[in-house]
């Protein structure tokens, strides 16, 4: 069947057909066209193009196409789209009234309509899946209060941080994907129902009763716009590239803090795997293909931005690229924040090669040049002497908390006890007593608010 072949003289080529139709990955928008089609129906009762007779046959006919869908050869069919299969099945269904169903309505609107139904959920599940990983950071900040790990920075070793305070780092850069989640939610949030194939519908539909029904806070306000805007959907892109973004870079640090030569963290079996050829491997494949998938995840943000850009108004062909890119991003998204979670709560961890590492690395030499300014040496002095530390350290082979307060009142007479304390990395965390620093007490104020600031999200999402 198509919805179209009046002007015709003879049919699409076989092959332009393959080329160009879309149910083998559109029927995926299969619940949302029957719900936005619902809603339409009952439009067109209130307005009069239905009778109450046509009403109830077309009800009952998506009745029983809703049942006849959970048999798996159901979408085995050649139709061009999934409006045009809903369509053909509602006519098997619910006979001669079927026939009424697109009466005012284009198809430009409604795959607009299927998608924004369709993408609103799969956000809502999106931000759930985040929920569930943000739960686990805190439950892995909470396993090891107080393991201690040298911060880097040009990835060589800067200052200590409790390992709690690097995980809300990540709790941070998520809750802020949440909302950006949220906000492309509310993108989507629009309905484009009523807007006819570009200039609006031919019939007085009530468009905000139609929203209503289908649970759309707006209709929108432009006919042409609704029916050619895919923005919409970039911006789920975006929200989910940025969230793969910092999925992969928590995965290059624990790729990186479990191997050999860090020992930090160690992967658990139930992410990890085996080489076929060297017995003694465990690679932490589920970390890497995380790495992997942003790129793939954030290259379906960058194929829709160029289908879009230089498109005519309003609704052109190329609009239905925006599909494919858009599911396959939601599949690898939503996998990749479930296998984060798995990651998250199987990691081992090794607290005491953590805090040797900080020890050995000189990340004190901050705090204690600190200490020296609040004696009243001035910083760049004292910059300088602890730099010479360091470097007599280095000759000497000693390790900071091997200087006694003599040997280091040979370098500044301003050093006392109080700074000789700053030599041990778990003493030099209080040196960073701020909100938002890494002192323990803020650190537990932080990992406090972050676990409320949570069961507010979830309150959001809550079905
Ligand atoms: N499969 C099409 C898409 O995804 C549906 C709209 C078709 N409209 C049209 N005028 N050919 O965009």
């Amino acid at each position: 069947m198509k919805l179209w072949g009046g002007r015709f003289e003879s049919g699409p080529a076989e092959l332009f057909e393959r080329f160009s139709g879309s149910l083998r990955f559109d029927k995926r928008l299969f619940a949302a066209d029957v719900e936005g089609s619902r809603a339409f129906a009952n439009e067109l009762l209130r307005v009069g193009i239905l009778s109450a007779d046509e009403h109830g046959r077309i009800h009952a006919g998506f009745d029983a196409i809703l049942e006849q869908s959970k048999d798996p050869g159901f979408f085995d069919a050649d139709d061009e789209d999934i409006h045009t299969f809903v369509i053909r099945k509602l006519g098997e269904t619910a006979g001669a009234a079927a026939d009424k169903i697109h009466t005012g309505r284009s198809r430009n609107e409604q795959v607009a309509v299927d998608f924004r139904i369709w993408m609103k959920r799969e956000i809502r599940a999106d931000q759930q899946r985040l929920e569930a990983l943000m739960a686990a950071l805190l439950a892995l900040a909470r396993r090891v209060p107080d393991a201690l790990l040298p911060g880097y920075t040009h990835l060589r070793r800067a200052q200590g941080v409790l390992f709690a305070h690097y995980l809300l780092a990540y709790f941070e850069m998520f809750a802020r994907d949440w909302r950006r989640l949220s906000q492309a939610g509310e993108r989507a949030d629009v309905l484009p129902l009523g807007s006819g194939a570009l200039a609006g519908s031919g019939f007085p539909f009530d468009r905000q009763r139609m929203a209503g029904e289908l649970g759309f806070s707006a209709v929108s306000a432009n006919s042409l716009d609704a029916v050619s805007d895919r923005d919409f959907a970039l911006d789920f892109l975006y929200a989910a590239s940025v969230t793969m973004l910092h999925v992969s870079r928590l995965a290059e640090d624990w790729i990186l803090y479990s191997s050999e030569e860090f020992g930090f963290l160690e992967p658990g079996d139930a992410v990890s795997s085996g080489s076929s050829l060297m017995p003694q491997k465990r690679n932490p494949d589920a970390l890497e293909l995380l790495r992997g998938k942003a790129g793939r995840v954030c290259g379906h943000l960058h194929a829709l931005m160029l289908t879009l850009k230089g498109l005519p108004l309003a609704y052109n062909r190329d609009l239905q690229e925006d599909k494919e890119g858009v599911f396959d991003a939601a599949d690898q998204f939503a996998a990749s924040l479930e296998a984060l979670k798995l990651c998250v709560d199987t990691i081992g961890v090794h607290p005491r090669p953590m805090e040797q590492a900080a020890e050995e690395g000189w990340v004190c030499a901050a705090a204690l040049a600190e200490a020296l300014a609040r004696k009243g040496v001035p910083f760049h002095r004292a910059h300088q002497i602890v730099g010479g530390i360091v470097l007599a350290s280095i000759k000497q082979g000693k390790r900071a908390e091997d200087w006694s307060i003599d040997e280091l009142r040979a370098f500044a007479p301003e050093f006392d006890a109080e700074a000789q304390a700053a030599l041990r990395p778990r003493a030099a965390l209080e040196n960073h007593a701020v909100p938002g620093g890494t002192a323990p007490r803020f650190v537990a104020q932080a990992l406090d608010a972050a676990e409320s600031r949570l069961d507010d999200m979830k309150k959001q999402t809550a079905d």
